[in-house]
């Protein structure tokens, strides 16, 4: 008997810590985590087991389906917006490619051991583009449907994605004479820019949030590469965990979509800076606007319309700005690198 567990990719990663952290505390899952780098030590302890490579690697996925029976998978592996844009062409194949092979794995899991396979992705309100400051400040809070028309490589593929996804959960081999589902089970969240107290995001153009209240954190100054003005979404990473796990134990037919906007707060630049100076009143924070990445971030919406996350699962997050800096950044941030300079 293969074992059944919940396939983690990615897990290094920012959410893949919250998560593992999550599941481990649930009790009921047994998790393989997998990502390209060893495990960090202190998750070892919250995985059934661990495993190192590529997920483009056929030899090490035909590996994990002769081990374990999966009944779940969170796909957090990909390159990010920024780290994108140097080589588009790899991050297509890692973020397009990747998640086709997972789902594809989740596809033959379902059909082996009989049940469906709930596969979460986390997309992105990089799947947006906004041709302009102007119409951006007009849109507003966006729905799923509107402005699906992304800049960038990491937003084509994260649209590119939800498809997918749609596809096998809906459509799969739609021409073929039995009407078997494909048991895949697709949900995915465009997450905002996301802010972890205990990691730093690599490659990411959403960046300059966590960046800049790190730095503060560390005592180090902090050049902002988007003006003062400059708005997104943002959520605290305790609320980002929480919501996946959420959309994964919805009832499939409470969802009305697969896809869905959920939102926290939306600050300024300059009003993020402004929380950081009542928090560490020596911070050094100026702004010094890289046009390229800031322009990325301009075509990015305000704000975004998470009704549907509401009222089909229950969303609702537990951090506003206020909250998130006052119970969850400064404190934990404050914790994590005292403890740092003690080691
Ligand atoms: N945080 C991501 C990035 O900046 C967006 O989802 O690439």
């Amino acid at each position: 008997m293969r074992r059944p567990i919940a396939l983690i990719t990615g897990a290094n990663g920012e959410i893949g810590h919250g998560l593992l952290e999550h599941l481990k505390k649930m009790q009921n899952t047994d998790v393989v985590a997998l990502d390209l780098n060893p495990i960090d030590e202190a998750l070892r302890p919250l995985c059934f087991s661990w495993t190192t490579g590529d997920i483009l690697d056929e030899e090490l996925m035909g590996r994990l389906v002769s081990e374990y029976e999966i009944h779940a998978i969170y796909h957090l592996a990909a390159l990010l917006s920024t780290r994108s844009e140097y080589t588009p062409e790899k991050a297509h194949n890692v973020n397009v490619n990747g998640t086709l092979r997972l789902i594809h794995m989740a596809q033959e899991q379902a059909r082996w051991h009989g049940h469906p396979v709930r596969f979460l992705f986390p997309s992105s309100i990089a799947a947006y583009g906004l041709p302009s400051l102007a119409a951006k400040r007009e849109a507003g809070r966006v729905k799923e449907s509107e402005w699906n028309d992304p800049t960038t490589m990491y937003g084509v593929n994260k649209l590119a994605c939800e498809h997918l996804g749609r596809y096998y959960t809906f459509h799969y081999r739609q021409l073929a004479r039995t009407d078997e589902r494909s048991g895949v089970d697709f949900r995915a969240i465009r997450f905002p820019g996301l802010i972890s107290a205990l990691t730093m995001p690599t490659g990411g153009t959403s960046d300059f949030a966590p960046e800049m209240i790190h730095a503060a954190a560390r005592g180090e100054p902090y050049a902002c590469f988007v003006a003062e003005s400059a708005r997104i979404p943002f959520m605290a990473m305790p609320d980002a965990v929480k919501a996946l796990i959420h959309l994964a134990e919805a009832p499939a037919e409470q969802l009305s979509q697969r896809v869905y906007n959920i939102g926290a707060f939306a600050p300024s630049a300059g009003e993020i800076r402004d929380c950081v100076l009542s928090a560490f009143p020596q911070a050094q924070i100026t702004f010094e606007p890289d046009p390229p990445r800031a322009k990325i971030i301009d075509t990015w919406p305000e704000d975004v319309d998470d009704s549907p996350a509401r009222k089909d699962w229950g969303w609702s997050p537990d951090y506003d700005l206020d909250r998130a800096f006052n119970e969850y950044l400064v404190p934990t941030i404050r914790n994590y690198y005292e403890q740092q300079s003690h080691s």
